[in-house]
Protein backbone atom coordinates (compact mmCIF):
# COMPACT_ATOMS: atom_id res chain seq x y z
CA UNK A 1 0.00 0.00 0.00
CA UNK A 2 2.44 2.56 1.13
CA UNK A 3 5.26 3.10 -1.36
CA UNK A 4 8.46 4.72 -0.36
CA UNK A 5 9.91 5.27 -3.95
CA UNK A 6 12.32 7.92 -3.34
CA UNK A 7 15.04 9.19 -0.42
CA UNK A 8 14.67 12.07 1.09
CA UNK A 9 16.64 15.39 -0.39
CA UNK A 10 20.26 16.09 0.01
CA UNK A 11 20.85 18.32 2.62
CA UNK A 12 17.32 18.09 3.98
CA UNK A 13 16.86 19.58 7.55
CA UNK A 14 13.87 17.09 7.72
CA UNK A 15 13.26 14.28 5.63
CA UNK A 16 10.22 15.53 3.54
CA UNK A 17 7.34 12.87 3.09
CA UNK A 18 5.00 13.75 0.12
CA UNK A 19 1.21 12.29 0.69
CA UNK A 20 -0.33 11.56 -2.84
CA UNK A 21 -4.10 11.27 -3.44
CA UNK A 22 -4.99 10.90 0.22
CA UNK A 23 -8.90 11.87 1.81
CA UNK A 24 -8.44 13.99 4.27
CA UNK A 25 -11.28 13.11 6.91
CA UNK A 26 -13.06 11.60 3.71
CA UNK A 27 -12.65 14.70 1.41
CA UNK A 28 -11.99 14.70 -2.17
CA UNK A 29 -8.25 13.20 -2.81
CA UNK A 30 -5.04 15.72 -2.23
CA UNK A 31 -1.26 15.71 -2.17
CA UNK A 32 -0.01 16.20 1.28
CA UNK A 33 4.03 17.86 2.07
CA UNK A 34 5.06 17.11 4.94
CA UNK A 35 8.08 18.93 5.65
CA UNK A 36 10.05 20.86 8.95
CA UNK A 37 7.40 18.77 11.21
CA UNK A 38 4.44 20.37 10.12
CA UNK A 39 2.12 20.04 6.65
CA UNK A 40 3.74 22.45 3.65
CA UNK A 41 1.85 22.19 1.54
CA UNK A 42 -1.09 20.66 0.40
CA UNK A 43 -3.10 20.27 -3.50
CA UNK A 44 -3.45 18.55 -6.72
CA UNK A 45 0.40 17.44 -8.36
CA UNK A 46 2.55 18.90 -5.55
CA UNK A 47 6.21 18.29 -6.51
CA UNK A 48 8.37 15.52 -5.04
CA UNK A 49 11.22 17.60 -4.92
CA UNK A 50 13.17 14.76 -3.25
CA UNK A 51 10.34 13.91 -0.65
CA UNK A 52 9.73 10.38 0.33
CA UNK A 53 6.47 9.44 -1.39
CA UNK A 54 3.57 7.72 -0.02
CA UNK A 55 1.12 6.38 -1.78
CA UNK A 56 -2.83 7.60 -0.21
CA UNK A 57 -4.75 6.31 -2.47
CA UNK A 58 -7.62 4.82 -1.04
CA UNK A 59 -6.45 5.87 2.35
CA UNK A 60 -7.90 8.45 4.63
CA UNK A 61 -6.15 10.61 6.82
CA UNK A 62 -7.30 11.97 10.31
CA UNK A 63 -5.57 14.01 12.57
CA UNK A 64 -3.56 11.97 14.61
CA UNK A 65 -5.45 10.12 17.44
CA UNK A 66 -5.44 11.22 21.27
CA UNK A 67 -6.19 8.92 24.49
CA UNK A 68 -6.90 10.57 27.35
CA UNK A 69 -6.79 7.48 29.32
CA UNK A 70 -3.67 4.58 28.74
CA UNK A 71 -2.04 2.84 31.37
CA UNK A 72 1.53 1.96 30.44
CA UNK A 73 2.21 -0.04 33.64
CA UNK A 74 5.73 1.78 33.79
CA UNK A 75 7.12 2.12 36.48
CA UNK A 76 6.63 -1.02 38.44
CA UNK A 77 5.06 -3.95 36.00
CA UNK A 78 6.95 -3.40 32.97
CA UNK A 79 6.42 -7.00 32.02
CA UNK A 80 2.94 -6.28 31.31
CA UNK A 81 4.12 -3.06 29.62
CA UNK A 82 6.82 -0.26 28.98
CA UNK A 83 6.38 3.27 28.15
CA UNK A 84 8.13 2.24 24.70
CA UNK A 85 5.72 -0.80 23.96
CA UNK A 86 2.77 1.08 25.14
CA UNK A 87 3.77 3.94 22.75
CA UNK A 88 4.91 1.01 20.13
CA UNK A 89 1.41 0.05 20.16
CA UNK A 90 -0.60 3.66 20.28
CA UNK A 91 1.25 4.53 17.11
CA UNK A 92 0.07 1.42 15.17
CA UNK A 93 -3.54 2.41 16.47
CA UNK A 94 -3.17 5.82 14.72
CA UNK A 95 -2.49 7.80 17.84
CA UNK A 96 -0.13 10.48 18.11
CA UNK A 97 -0.64 11.60 21.92
CA UNK A 98 -1.52 9.44 25.33
CA UNK A 99 -2.49 10.50 28.68
CA UNK A 100 -0.62 7.82 30.78
CA UNK A 101 -2.92 7.05 33.98
CA UNK A 102 -1.20 7.31 37.29
CA UNK A 103 -2.07 3.99 39.15
CA UNK A 104 1.80 2.71 38.31
CA UNK A 105 4.15 1.53 40.85
CA UNK A 106 5.00 3.54 42.33
CA UNK A 107 2.53 6.07 42.21
CA UNK A 108 2.76 8.60 39.94
CA UNK A 109 1.44 10.70 42.69
CA UNK A 110 5.13 13.38 43.08
CA UNK A 111 6.88 15.83 40.33
CA UNK A 112 9.64 12.50 40.22
CA UNK A 113 7.63 10.04 38.91
CA UNK A 114 5.42 12.55 36.22
CA UNK A 115 8.97 13.55 34.85
CA UNK A 116 10.09 9.96 34.81
CA UNK A 117 6.81 8.80 32.52
CA UNK A 118 7.09 12.01 30.66
CA UNK A 119 11.32 11.26 29.99
CA UNK A 120 10.58 7.80 29.15
CA UNK A 121 8.15 9.19 26.40
CA UNK A 122 10.46 11.35 25.17
CA UNK A 123 12.84 8.90 25.07
CA UNK A 124 10.48 6.27 23.03
CA UNK A 125 9.69 9.07 20.59
CA UNK A 126 6.51 7.12 19.20
CA UNK A 127 3.84 9.21 20.58
CA UNK A 128 3.87 12.26 23.09
CA UNK A 129 3.45 10.87 26.53
CA UNK A 130 1.31 13.12 28.73
CA UNK A 131 1.42 11.60 32.18
CA UNK A 132 -1.42 12.32 34.44
CA UNK A 133 -0.74 13.23 38.25
CA UNK A 134 -2.43 11.01 41.20
CA UNK A 135 -5.08 13.11 42.87
CA UNK A 136 -4.37 11.30 46.45
CA UNK A 137 -1.10 9.94 47.84
CA UNK A 138 -0.85 6.47 46.49
CA UNK A 139 -4.38 6.62 45.74
CA UNK A 140 -5.22 6.23 49.26
CA UNK A 141 -8.20 8.66 49.08
CA UNK A 142 -6.99 10.17 51.96
CA UNK A 143 -4.27 13.21 51.72
CA UNK A 144 -4.49 15.26 48.56
CA UNK A 145 -0.89 14.41 46.58
CA UNK A 146 1.43 17.28 45.24
CA UNK A 147 -0.79 18.73 43.20
CA UNK A 148 1.15 22.18 42.22
CA UNK A 149 4.33 20.08 42.21
CA UNK A 150 2.97 18.00 39.31
CA UNK A 151 1.64 21.01 37.45
CA UNK A 152 4.83 22.55 37.39
CA UNK A 153 7.06 19.97 36.45
CA UNK A 154 8.72 19.27 33.19
CA UNK A 155 5.82 16.94 32.64
CA UNK A 156 3.60 20.14 33.03
CA UNK A 157 0.67 17.70 34.61
CA UNK A 158 -2.74 18.96 33.52
CA UNK A 159 -5.48 16.47 34.03
CA UNK A 160 -5.39 14.15 37.98
CA UNK A 161 -6.82 11.23 38.43
CA UNK A 162 -6.92 8.37 40.85
CA UNK A 163 -8.16 5.76 37.89
CA UNK A 164 -8.76 2.27 39.55
CA UNK A 165 -9.97 4.15 42.40
CA UNK A 166 -12.43 6.68 42.93
CA UNK A 167 -12.01 9.77 44.96
CA UNK A 168 -14.86 8.84 47.01
CA UNK A 169 -14.26 11.63 49.52
CA UNK A 170 -16.60 14.59 48.83
CA UNK A 171 -14.36 16.85 50.86
CA UNK A 172 -11.41 15.68 49.42
CA UNK A 173 -12.92 15.75 45.99
CA UNK A 174 -14.01 19.26 46.46
CA UNK A 175 -10.54 20.27 47.62
CA UNK A 176 -8.93 18.61 44.25
CA UNK A 177 -11.15 20.26 41.68
CA UNK A 178 -10.48 23.61 44.03
CA UNK A 179 -6.91 23.59 43.74
CA UNK A 180 -6.53 22.55 40.02
CA UNK A 181 -9.03 25.84 38.88
CA UNK A 182 -5.73 27.63 39.48
CA UNK A 183 -3.95 26.37 36.32
CA UNK A 184 -7.11 25.50 34.90
CA UNK A 185 -6.59 21.68 35.49
CA UNK A 186 -9.13 18.87 35.56
CA UNK A 187 -9.75 16.21 37.35
CA UNK A 188 -10.76 12.80 36.15
CA UNK A 189 -13.12 10.79 38.29
CA UNK A 190 -13.22 6.98 37.91
CA UNK A 191 -16.91 7.28 39.50
CA UNK A 192 -17.42 4.05 41.10
CA UNK A 193 -18.99 4.60 45.05
CA UNK A 194 -17.19 1.71 46.81
CA UNK A 195 -19.64 0.85 49.66
CA UNK A 196 -22.27 -0.29 46.62
CA UNK A 197 -19.67 -2.28 44.72
CA UNK A 198 -17.73 -4.20 47.16
CA UNK A 199 -17.04 -7.95 46.17
CA UNK A 200 -18.72 -7.31 42.75
CA UNK A 201 -17.70 -9.24 39.69
CA UNK A 202 -19.28 -7.91 36.94
CA UNK A 203 -22.61 -5.66 36.42
CA UNK A 204 -25.72 -6.13 38.50
CA UNK A 205 -28.46 -7.63 36.43
CA UNK A 206 -30.02 -10.54 34.92
CA UNK A 207 -26.50 -12.00 33.55
CA UNK A 208 -25.15 -11.40 36.89
CA UNK A 209 -28.62 -13.07 38.81
CA UNK A 210 -28.08 -16.25 36.76
CA UNK A 211 -24.15 -16.72 36.59
CA UNK A 212 -24.38 -16.28 40.83
CA UNK A 213 -22.10 -13.73 40.48
CA UNK A 214 -22.00 -10.18 42.93
CA UNK A 215 -22.96 -7.32 40.82
CA UNK A 216 -21.72 -3.90 40.19
CA UNK A 217 -24.89 -1.58 40.09
CA UNK A 218 -25.12 1.26 37.82
CA UNK A 219 -26.13 3.49 40.85
CA UNK A 220 -22.69 3.07 41.75
CA UNK A 221 -21.45 5.07 38.98
CA UNK A 222 -24.50 7.36 38.07
CA UNK A 223 -24.66 8.44 42.42
CA UNK A 224 -20.85 9.34 41.84
CA UNK A 225 -21.32 11.66 38.61
CA UNK A 226 -24.22 13.24 39.78
CA UNK A 227 -22.38 14.30 43.02
CA UNK A 228 -19.26 15.18 41.44
CA UNK A 229 -21.12 17.56 38.67
CA UNK A 230 -22.67 19.46 41.33
CA UNK A 231 -19.43 19.72 43.59
CA UNK A 232 -18.09 20.80 39.87
CA UNK A 233 -20.61 23.20 39.67
CA UNK A 234 -20.12 24.98 43.06
CA UNK A 235 -16.40 25.21 43.00
CA UNK A 236 -16.68 26.40 39.10
CA UNK A 237 -13.60 23.73 38.20
CA UNK A 238 -13.43 21.67 35.30
CA UNK A 239 -14.53 17.79 35.75
CA UNK A 240 -14.03 14.65 33.67
CA UNK A 241 -16.08 11.52 33.85
CA UNK A 242 -13.87 8.60 32.92
CA UNK A 243 -15.09 5.60 31.04
CA UNK A 244 -18.60 6.31 31.79
CA UNK A 245 -20.72 2.59 30.81
CA UNK A 246 -23.98 3.48 31.85
CA UNK A 247 -28.20 5.06 30.56
CA UNK A 248 -28.18 6.28 33.47
CA UNK A 249 -25.12 8.48 33.04
CA UNK A 250 -25.57 9.55 30.10
CA UNK A 251 -29.14 11.28 31.61
CA UNK A 252 -27.01 12.86 34.50
CA UNK A 253 -24.68 13.70 31.95
CA UNK A 254 -27.43 15.46 29.75
CA UNK A 255 -28.60 17.24 32.67
CA UNK A 256 -25.46 18.66 34.09
CA UNK A 257 -24.01 20.49 30.51
CA UNK A 258 -27.51 21.74 30.41
CA UNK A 259 -26.82 23.53 33.70
CA UNK A 260 -23.54 24.72 31.86
CA UNK A 261 -21.43 22.35 34.45
CA UNK A 262 -18.26 22.33 33.13
CA UNK A 263 -17.62 18.33 32.93
CA UNK A 264 -16.30 16.48 29.97
CA UNK A 265 -17.21 12.68 30.01
CA UNK A 266 -15.48 9.72 27.93
CA UNK A 267 -16.85 6.39 26.78
CA UNK A 268 -14.16 3.04 25.97
CA UNK A 269 -15.13 0.96 22.53
CA UNK A 270 -15.34 -1.88 24.90
CA UNK A 271 -18.26 -0.40 26.14
CA UNK A 272 -19.59 0.84 22.86
CA UNK A 273 -19.65 -3.04 21.83
CA UNK A 274 -19.83 -5.81 23.99
CA UNK A 275 -22.32 -6.38 26.24
CA UNK A 276 -22.18 -8.54 30.19
CA UNK A 277 -23.67 -11.37 27.92
CA UNK A 278 -19.56 -11.86 27.18
CA UNK A 279 -19.32 -12.67 31.35
CA UNK A 280 -21.14 -16.05 30.96
CA UNK A 281 -18.13 -17.21 29.19
CA UNK A 282 -16.16 -16.75 32.13
CA UNK A 283 -13.38 -15.84 30.01
CA UNK A 284 -11.58 -12.99 32.46
CA UNK A 285 -10.97 -11.41 29.51
CA UNK A 286 -13.88 -9.55 29.76
CA UNK A 287 -13.64 -8.62 33.41
CA UNK A 288 -13.00 -4.93 33.50
CA UNK A 289 -14.22 -1.55 35.51
CA UNK A 290 -16.82 -0.58 35.32
CA UNK A 291 -17.82 -3.48 33.78
CA UNK A 292 -19.92 -4.13 30.06
CA UNK A 293 -23.19 -3.39 30.51
CA UNK A 294 -26.57 -4.13 29.54
CA UNK A 295 -27.34 -3.93 25.56
CA UNK A 296 -29.74 -1.31 26.19
CA UNK A 297 -26.83 0.88 27.86
CA UNK A 298 -24.88 0.24 24.44
CA UNK A 299 -27.08 1.67 22.62
CA UNK A 300 -27.53 4.60 24.63
CA UNK A 301 -23.87 5.11 24.84
CA UNK A 302 -23.59 5.47 21.40
CA UNK A 303 -26.64 7.32 20.72
CA UNK A 304 -24.69 9.85 23.76
CA UNK A 305 -21.35 9.56 21.27
CA UNK A 306 -22.92 11.09 18.21
CA UNK A 307 -25.02 13.54 20.24
CA UNK A 308 -22.28 14.77 21.98
CA UNK A 309 -23.59 14.31 25.37
CA UNK A 310 -20.39 12.04 26.00
CA UNK A 311 -17.60 13.78 24.24
CA UNK A 312 -14.81 12.00 23.55
CA UNK A 313 -13.61 7.87 22.93
CA UNK A 314 -10.99 6.75 25.61
CA UNK A 315 -9.70 3.36 25.39
CA UNK A 316 -8.77 2.59 29.25
CA UNK A 317 -5.89 0.64 27.24
CA UNK A 318 -5.20 -1.93 30.17
CA UNK A 319 -2.73 -4.21 29.78
CA UNK A 320 -2.36 -7.24 32.39
CA UNK A 321 0.47 -10.13 32.43
CA UNK A 322 -1.32 -13.80 31.68
CA UNK A 323 -0.84 -14.80 35.53
CA UNK A 324 -3.46 -11.76 36.25
CA UNK A 325 -5.67 -12.83 33.67
CA UNK A 326 -5.65 -16.39 33.10
CA UNK A 327 -7.29 -17.31 36.24
CA UNK A 328 -10.27 -17.98 37.77
CA UNK A 329 -13.01 -14.93 36.99
CA UNK A 330 -12.94 -14.08 40.62
CA UNK A 331 -9.35 -13.39 41.16
CA UNK A 332 -8.32 -11.91 37.48
CA UNK A 333 -7.74 -8.41 37.22
CA UNK A 334 -9.75 -5.62 35.37
CA UNK A 335 -9.08 -4.43 32.38
CA UNK A 336 -8.30 -4.82 28.51
CA UNK A 337 -6.28 -3.71 25.58
CA UNK A 338 -7.33 -0.83 23.74
CA UNK A 339 -4.61 1.06 21.41
CA UNK A 340 -4.65 -1.25 18.65
CA UNK A 341 -7.93 -1.84 17.81
CA UNK A 342 -10.20 1.50 18.92
CA UNK A 343 -10.36 2.90 15.47
CA UNK A 344 -11.43 -0.78 14.20
CA UNK A 345 -14.08 -0.75 16.88
CA UNK A 346 -15.85 2.62 16.54
CA UNK A 347 -15.17 2.27 12.67
CA UNK A 348 -17.69 -0.50 13.01
CA UNK A 349 -19.69 1.37 15.53
CA UNK A 350 -20.10 4.88 13.74
CA UNK A 351 -19.08 3.65 10.56
CA UNK A 352 -17.25 5.95 7.94
CA UNK A 353 -18.48 9.56 9.53
CA UNK A 354 -14.82 10.72 9.40
CA UNK A 355 -15.30 14.41 11.27
CA UNK A 356 -17.34 12.52 14.22
CA UNK A 357 -14.32 10.38 14.49
CA UNK A 358 -11.94 13.10 14.34
CA UNK A 359 -13.83 15.24 16.67
CA UNK A 360 -14.34 12.10 18.98
CA UNK A 361 -10.97 10.26 19.03
CA UNK A 362 -8.56 13.70 18.41
CA UNK A 363 -9.24 17.13 18.49
CA UNK A 364 -11.99 17.06 21.84
CA UNK A 365 -9.34 14.80 23.42
CA UNK A 366 -6.71 17.16 22.51
CA UNK A 367 -8.39 19.90 23.80
CA UNK A 368 -9.58 18.46 27.37
CA UNK A 369 -5.34 17.66 27.25
CA UNK A 370 -4.25 20.82 26.28
CA UNK A 371 -2.20 19.42 23.78
CA UNK A 372 -2.22 22.32 21.04
CA UNK A 373 0.13 20.29 19.00
CA UNK A 374 -2.75 17.80 18.28
CA UNK A 375 -6.07 17.22 17.23
CA UNK A 376 -5.37 19.44 14.60
CA UNK A 377 -6.84 18.52 10.84
CA UNK A 378 -4.18 18.28 8.51
CA UNK A 379 -3.59 21.44 6.49
CA UNK A 380 -0.81 23.92 5.83
CA UNK A 381 0.88 24.82 8.80
CA UNK A 382 -0.32 22.40 11.09
CA UNK A 383 1.94 20.54 13.10
CA UNK A 384 2.27 17.17 11.33
CA UNK A 385 0.62 15.10 13.58
CA UNK A 386 -1.93 12.56 11.27
CA UNK A 387 -3.11 8.81 10.78
CA UNK A 388 -3.48 7.18 7.03
CA UNK A 389 -6.56 4.79 7.48
CA UNK A 390 -7.59 2.28 5.00
CA UNK A 391 -11.14 2.13 5.36
CA UNK A 392 -11.78 -1.24 2.97
CA UNK A 393 -9.49 -3.30 4.64
CA UNK A 394 -10.86 -6.13 7.20
CA UNK A 395 -8.68 -7.77 9.68
CA UNK A 396 -9.07 -10.50 12.22
CA UNK A 397 -7.50 -9.55 15.70
CA UNK A 398 -5.10 -12.31 16.90
CA UNK A 399 -3.87 -11.49 20.22
CA UNK A 400 -0.30 -12.66 19.28
CA UNK A 401 0.07 -9.60 16.65
CA UNK A 402 -0.40 -6.99 19.26
CA UNK A 403 2.26 -4.54 19.98
CA UNK A 404 1.24 -4.69 23.31
CA UNK A 405 3.50 -6.55 26.05
CA UNK A 406 -0.03 -7.82 26.93
CA UNK A 407 -2.38 -10.13 24.88
CA UNK A 408 -5.57 -9.08 26.70
CA UNK A 409 -8.08 -8.66 24.01
CA UNK A 410 -11.20 -8.70 24.50
CA UNK A 411 -11.91 -8.66 20.10
CA UNK A 412 -9.57 -11.80 19.12
CA UNK A 413 -10.67 -13.85 15.95
CA UNK A 414 -13.56 -10.74 15.84
CA UNK A 415 -13.16 -9.31 12.43
CA UNK A 416 -13.31 -5.44 12.67
CA UNK A 417 -13.31 -2.69 9.43
CA UNK A 418 -9.93 -0.46 9.21
CA UNK A 419 -6.71 -0.67 9.46
CA UNK A 420 -3.55 1.78 10.29
CA UNK A 421 -1.24 2.21 7.36
CA UNK A 422 0.85 5.08 8.52
CA UNK A 423 1.11 7.34 11.72
CA UNK A 424 3.10 10.43 11.51
CA UNK A 425 4.72 12.52 14.42
CA UNK A 426 5.85 15.81 13.86
CA UNK A 427 6.26 14.96 10.06
CA UNK A 428 8.45 11.58 10.97
CA UNK A 429 6.66 8.23 10.70
CA UNK A 430 6.20 6.06 13.72
CA UNK A 431 4.32 3.48 11.25
CA UNK A 432 4.62 2.61 7.67
CA UNK A 433 2.73 0.24 5.76
CA UNK A 434 0.86 -1.23 8.62
CA UNK A 435 4.12 -1.60 10.57
CA UNK A 436 6.08 0.27 12.95
CA UNK A 437 9.40 1.63 11.76
CA UNK A 438 11.25 0.81 15.24
O1 LIG B 1 -10.63 -2.26 34.14
C1 LIG B 1 -9.90 -1.42 34.63
N1 LIG B 1 -8.57 -1.56 34.63
N2 LIG B 1 -10.44 -0.34 35.19
C2 LIG B 1 -9.72 0.54 35.90
O2 LIG B 1 -10.28 1.48 36.40
C3 LIG B 1 -8.28 0.34 36.08
C4 LIG B 1 -7.72 -0.48 35.01
C5 LIG B 1 -6.35 -1.01 35.31
O3 LIG B 1 -5.48 -0.27 35.79
O4 LIG B 1 -6.11 -2.20 35.04
ZN1 LIG C 1 -11.00 3.47 35.75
Amino acid sequence: MTDVTTGGGPGAATPAYLIRGVRVLGAEPTDLLLAGGVVAEAGHGLAARGARVVDGDGLVALPGLVDLHTHLREPGREDAETVESGSRAAALGGYTAVCAMANTSPVADTAGVVEQVWRLGREAGLVDVQPIGAVTVGLAGERLAELGAMAESAARVRIFSDDGHCVADPRLMRRALEYVKAFDGVIAQHAEEPRLTEGAQMHEGEVSTRLGLTGWPAVAEEAIIARDVLLAEHVGSRLHVCHLSTAGSVEVLRHAKKRGVRVTAEVTPHHLLLTDERAASYDPVFKVNPPLRTAADVTALRAALVEGIIDIVATDHAPHALEDKECEWAYARPGMLGLETALSVLLDVLGERWDLIAERMSRTPARIAGLAEHGRNPAPGVPANLTLVDPAARRTIDPGEQASRSRNTPYAGLTLPGRIVATFLRGEPTVLDGKAVR
